[in-house]
């Protein structure tokens, strides 16, 4: 992503600040500042966060900071590796202080372009939100820059020269200093800038009929087909319908959320009780074990699977599909997911032989970007 960046810096400087999605005549700006492929959207990027060239080389730094967590000991980059997508190869991380987290951790490919962020929200939807959770929060703790450490972070960046120099120039109009929402700002814009579009998928889309081979071309056939049923909750250019862009009005926005029918501890269709999916947010009984379908971008690299890291394998993703849901024979999640009366009905099982189910995994490993994972970043 550095790459991208220097020869955005050089193109842009001087007009960046003035970049934003009201501003049409600026959409080739954007475009070429956060990389998008002609064949991506705008994504919808609130109008008080503008990218700029300068805002993103402040979040890129930021993010691979160790000092921007409470103890220096961890940084965004220590959950969210660009060898694997942004994701951590983990089931669930530990934050700085050494809580083991309860949900996997996201690949951040495209990330731009969610209608809402983490596994299960409706409230968090826009990736500034999103970011003061692994910033701020007290319970758990990630970064752990909780109320009684702010000042003190935010205060080794201002006695740092390099620092406040960065600082300066992303917000050039503002009072001098690091704040919160200088930092959550700068972190969002970077983010903004994980763009993957230059997988075998893409380049089928664009007209290369070769890109894919035969498995693969069955697997996508099956992908988008009735049988397997994937389609309907992974659609579109990123395979998610857990999606917009910048033609997309926040009044249109529509959240998806699914039971998958990983649990069913007590026959009902609850899920473990330290994660119930939107339940956690909504306390609505019907929302338990509701989770976003996540875009399926670079999927082979950001295992284990699912919310909570429960499922080792793309190949094991696709059987417990096959299933209709997971029975868990024994120990304290025992429970028949196949039969949760939670579970979404498109999740209803089917049969498939083991070539199939191996297009499916073949074709999901065509969504793969190697140059994501390598640019300079
Ligand atoms: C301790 C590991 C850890 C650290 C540190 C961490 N994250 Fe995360 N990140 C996660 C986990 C786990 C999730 C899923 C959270 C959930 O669903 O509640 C997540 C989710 C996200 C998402 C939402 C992705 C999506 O598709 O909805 C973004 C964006 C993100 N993190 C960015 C960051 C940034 C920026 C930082 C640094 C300020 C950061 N993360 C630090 C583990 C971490
Ligand atoms: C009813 C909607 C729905 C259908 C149908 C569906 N998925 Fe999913 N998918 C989801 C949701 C929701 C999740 C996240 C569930 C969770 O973590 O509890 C998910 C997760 C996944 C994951 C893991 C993502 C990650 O980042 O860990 C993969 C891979 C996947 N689905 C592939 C498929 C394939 C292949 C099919 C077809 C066989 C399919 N899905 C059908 C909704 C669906």
């Amino acid at each position: 992503m550095r790459g991208k960046f220097v020869v955005c810096a050089v193109l842009l400087a001087g007009c960046a600040s003035e970049s934003g999605p009201e501003h049409p005549e600026h959409e080739d700006e954007i475009r070429t500042l956060l990389g998008l492929p002609e064949h991506f959207e705008l994504p919808a990027i609130p109008d008080y966060n503008p990218p700029t060239a300068a805002k993103i080389e402040l979040g890129r730094r930021l993010f691979y900071e160790r000092r921007l967590s409470a103890n220096e000991t961890q940084s965004c980059a220590d959950c969210h590796e660009q060898s694997l997508a942004f994701a951590d190869g983990l089931k669930t991380p530990t934050g700085s202080t050494g809580t083991v987290l309860v949900r996997n951790s996201m690949g951040l490919a495209n990330v731009a372009y969610n209608n809402s962020y983490t596994w299960a929200s409706n409230g968090l939807l826009t990736l500034e939100d999103q970011i003061k959770i692994p910033l701020l929060a007290d319970n758990p703790v990630e970064l752990g820059v909780t109320d009684g450490v702010r000042d003190e972070v935010l205060a080794r960046f201002d006695d740092d020269p390099e620092y406040a120099q960065l600082f300066e120039a992303a917000y050039p109009e503002e009072t001098a200093g690091a704040t919160v929402n200088k930092v959550v700002f700068a972190l969002a814009s970077f983010c903004r800038t994980m763009i993957s579009g230059g997988s075998p998928y893409d380049r089928f889309i664009a007209g290369d009929r070769d890109a894919l081979d035969e498995q693969q071309r069955q697997g996508m056939a099956l992908f988008n087909g009735e049988r397997f049923e994937c389609f309907h909750c992974h659609s579109g250019i990123l395979l998610t319908n857990a999606y917009r862009d910048a033609n997309v009005d926040d009044a249109d926005v529509r959240l998806v959320f699914f039971n998958n029918g990983l649990y069913n501890v007590d026959g009902e269709g609850s899920y473990p009780e330290y994660d119930q999916g939107l339940f956690e947010q909504t306390q609505d009984p019907n929302h338990r074990g509701l989770f976003r379908p996540p875009s399926l971008r670079n999927i082979a690299e950001t295992g284990p699977y699912m919310h909570d890291g429960s499922i080792a394998t793309l190949r094991e993703v696709v059987e417990h599909y096959a299933a209709g849901g997971r029975l868990i024979e024994d120990g304290p999640f025992a429970g028949d997911g196949r039969t949760s009366p939670l579970k979404s009905g498109l999740v209803r099982g089917f049969e498939a032989t083991d070539e199939e189910i191996d297009a499916v995994v073949a074709f999901l490993e065509s969504l793969s970007d190697p140059e994501f994972r390598t640019a300079p970043s």
